[in-house]
């Protein structure tokens, strides 16, 4: 089962997968953690921190670079959830053709819907608890309007193949993750 999570920044995303990745065990794959592992390393970090911290999309050479490289390992070959990948069309079309090799695709689509006034106020009150340095309100700003011009386009694409599933995100954790299961449970993967 190869899920992809498509949601603004403070969604939901990470904590949602972090629960479904225990329940379907296959792995957890967040662009935006190993974007920000990168960070450790010289010049690609320095290039790489530039994007995040004005966020602004890290280039999809660099993004696929990452993925296509993770998704080679052995724990990947049964499935995996993808958080906050792809983020644009190019790298949605360059997932499908990478999966397809294998003659593996993307089973599920999860639209994690949440209102804008609740993600800023979610997201600056992490700022004050986990310090990321792209939570301040004019990063937040920034990263807000990325999602609704570069990313959100993307679920017509799949819409386009029938794979996606809509969940109210502003309900409680157990609440959004009750409606993740289920949709989960109606999806039989295709291939893989
Ligand atoms: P990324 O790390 O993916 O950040 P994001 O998309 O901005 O999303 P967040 O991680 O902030 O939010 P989330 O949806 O995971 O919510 P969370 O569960 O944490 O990307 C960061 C940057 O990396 C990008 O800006 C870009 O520069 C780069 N990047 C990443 N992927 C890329 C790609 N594919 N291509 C190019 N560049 C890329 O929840 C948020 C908060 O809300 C938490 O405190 C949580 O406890 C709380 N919360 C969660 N659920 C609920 C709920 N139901 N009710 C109340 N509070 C809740
Ligand atoms: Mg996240």
């Amino acid at each position: 089962m190869r899920i992809v999570f498509i949601g603004p920044p403070g969604a939901g995303k990470g904590t949602q997968c972090k629960r479904l990745t225990q329940m379907l065990e296959i792995p957890h794959l967040s662009t935006g953690e190993m974007l920000r592992g990168t960070r450790k390393e010289s010049a690609l970090g320095r290039i790489v921190s530039g994007y995040i911290d004005g966020g602004r999309l890290a280039p999809d050479y660099l993004v696929m670079r990452i993925v296509n490289k993770r998704l080679l390992e052995s724990d990947c070959q049964c499935g995996c959830l993808f958080d906050g990948f792809p983020r644009t069309l190019n790298q949605a079309q360059m997932l499908d053709e990478q999966l397809a090799i294998k003659n593996n695709r993307v089973d599920l689509v999860l639209d994690l819907r949440v209102g804008q006034e609740e993600l800023v106020s979610r997201l600056l009150k992490r700022a004050s608890i986990e310090n990321r340095a792209d939570d301040n309100a004019e990063t937040i700003s920034a990263r807000l309007r990325v999602f609704f011009t570069q990313t959100a386009p993307l679920l017509d694409y799949y819409k386009g193949q029938g794979i996606v599933r809509h969940i109210d995100g502003t309900r409680s954790p157990d609440e959004v993750f009750a409606q993740i299961r289920s949709c989960v449970q109606a999806t039989k993967p295709k291939h893989g």
